[in-house]
């Protein structure tokens, strides 16, 4: 039974989508199964597959949220869930903004995401849900969906902006909507160690939520590596 993990923050470039990728392959090669969900609809982790036109392929996950809104059949697995490097995939498009504008008219719409996850749980070691940069109701669902949330943290930028809102939403989410979800922790990524601001914002990321929430102790470096 899959673990379903989602990656999020509402702040921009904070290293969602490259934590997605990369930890998806790391636990591919540790011989896992690993299913990864675009659930943004700039469709970054997508393009990260190497599919340039997103809005070409047939179905998506804004296909399997229109669907489940609709109370329709979803659509055989072998025509979503696509497959790179080992990692399977279930890509998104720009269609997924116009699911976002529907799911918030919708009345009991926070756990659509999850009630198509729970039908691949059996599938997979872990799902990885890669979200957009909102607190929106897409990234409700996908904390709906979660056993766990990692919350990817840059100290360069500025860092602690909106923290304590999303730390408030996951709050709220536990208590009215999935008992099940647990903070993992706040991953540091793109931490330029060598830079004094990015020792002065990790300090103040340790002062402010060692309390509220686990903090990995492995932080991801900047470079272009990642
Ligand atoms: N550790 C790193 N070192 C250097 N560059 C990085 C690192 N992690 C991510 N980047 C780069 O920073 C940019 C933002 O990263 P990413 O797209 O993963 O953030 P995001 O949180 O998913 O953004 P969005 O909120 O727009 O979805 C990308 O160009 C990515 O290649
Ligand atoms: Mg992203």
């Amino acid at each position: 039974m899959a673990e379903i993990i989602a990656i999020a923050n509402q702040k921009g470039g904070v290293g969602k989508t490259t934590t997605t990728l990369n930890l998806a392959y790391s636990l591919h090669q540790l011989g896992k199964k690993v299913l990864t969900v675009d659930f943004d609809s700039q469709a970054n982790l997508t393009c990260c597959y190497g599919i340039e036109s997103p809005n070409f392929i047939e179905t998506n996950i804004a296909h399997l949220m229109m669907a489940k809104m609709e109370e329709q059949e979803l659509p055989d697995k072998t025509t979503y869930i696509k497959s790179a490097g080992g990692v399977d995939f279930i890509p998104s498009s720009i269609s997924l903004s116009v699911v976002d504008a529907t799911l918030r008219l919708e009345m009991g719409s926070e756990l659509m995401l999850s009630s198509i996850l729970e039908e691949l749980r059996g599938d997979y070691d872990y799902i990885i849900i890669d979200t957009c940069p909102s607190l929106g109701s897409l990234t409700i669902n996908a904390l709906a969906a979660a056993d766990k949330v990692i919350i990817t943290v840059n100290p360069q930028l500025l860092a602690m902006m909106g923290l304590q809102d999303f730390m408030k939403t996951v709050k709220k989410i536990k208590k009215r909507i999935n008992t099940r979800l647990e903070v993992a922790g706040i991953l540091l990524t793109m931490c330029d160690s060598r830079t004094n601001l990015c020792k002065v914002l990790k300090d103040q990321v340790y002062d402010e939520y060692n309390q509220v929430a686990p903090i990995f102790n492995t932080t991801v470096p900047a470079t272009v590596k990642v």
